[in-house]
């Protein structure tokens, strides 16, 4: 275990959706749970984490500088804070806020706003995996359902091994010319629903580190109770 006294990390938090799903209301990541927002959360805890020095939010596209306010005296002075306009897709803002950040850092997580109660030891244990050596690092979780292929008809098509599989979060660690060259390489990669997954298709092997339940994606309206619960200061740590 090696958490450097310098901060070597920069944390990008893609949060420029719309939270369809989560039902009419400004963004998602803009939403107030016990009195503050989900992206405030999510900042918060990103800053607690030992190793990051700078943040970089992809902001709502317009709303830049209402998120930096926002954000405003949630860092401590050792992390810097950069806001930048986010983009239409998920990738899109990922990679606008990669092109933000400073030169002087050499592992990259990426974090969903909407995973706002990720736990700081969850984003040093990822950042740790990707200095001890991985290129590429992802939190996950066993899979508790059975998970059944189906076609486009309805009818099952397989029903995989479900020792073999895993529920994957956010943060996911890079090292930062991984990441960079995937994101040079962009669209060519095809459709993605994860960062990791643009890697994988260099060719780069991804190391699997546990997840926590607290970083469960808030999505749907059910998913506000459970942020409640999440804002308990006893959860903090959790
Ligand atoms: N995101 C983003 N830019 C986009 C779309 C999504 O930065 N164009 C961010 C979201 O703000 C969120 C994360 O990516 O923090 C994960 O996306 P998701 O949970 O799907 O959020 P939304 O896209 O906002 O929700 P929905 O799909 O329900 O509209
Ligand atoms: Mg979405």
């Amino acid at each position: 275990m090696n958490d450097r006294a310098t901060n070597d990390v920069a944390v990008l938090v893609p949060a420029a959706g719309l939270g369809t799903r989560l039902g009419p209301g400004v963004p998602k990541a803009l939403r107030e749970v016990g009195g503050a927002s989900l992206l405030a959360h999510a900042v918060r805890r990103i800053g607690r984490a030992r190793g990051v020095g700078c943040v970089v939010v992809a902001a709502p596209v317009g709303q830049s500088e209402g998120v930096a306010s926002n954000l405003q005296g949630l860092l401590s002075a050792a992390v810097s804070l950069r806001v930048v306009d986010g983009g239409a897709t998920r990738q899109e803002s990922v990679a606008a806020a990669l092109a933000a950040v400073p030169p002087d850092y050499s592992i990259v997580l990426v974090h969903d706003a909407a995973r706002s109660f990720a736990p700081p030891e969850l984003i040093e244990r990822v950042a740790r995996a990707v200095r001890d050596g991985a290129d590429a690092v992802i939190p996950v979780l066993p899979v508790i359902d059975t998970i059944k292929q189906v076609d486009a008809d309805g009818y099952v098509t397989a029903t995989p091994d479900r020792s073999g599989l895993r529920a994957v979060q956010t943060p996911q660690g890079f090292r930062r010319a991984v990441l960079e060259q995937a994101h040079r390489l962009g669209p060519a990669l095809g459709e993605v629903t994860d960062d990791a997954a643009m890697v994988e298709r260099l060719g780069v092997r991804v190391f699997c580190v546990p997840g926590s339940e607290a970083a469960l994606k808030i999505t749907r309206p059910a998913d506000l109770a459970t942020a409640e619960q999440l804002c308990d200061p006893e959860s903090l740590a959790g």
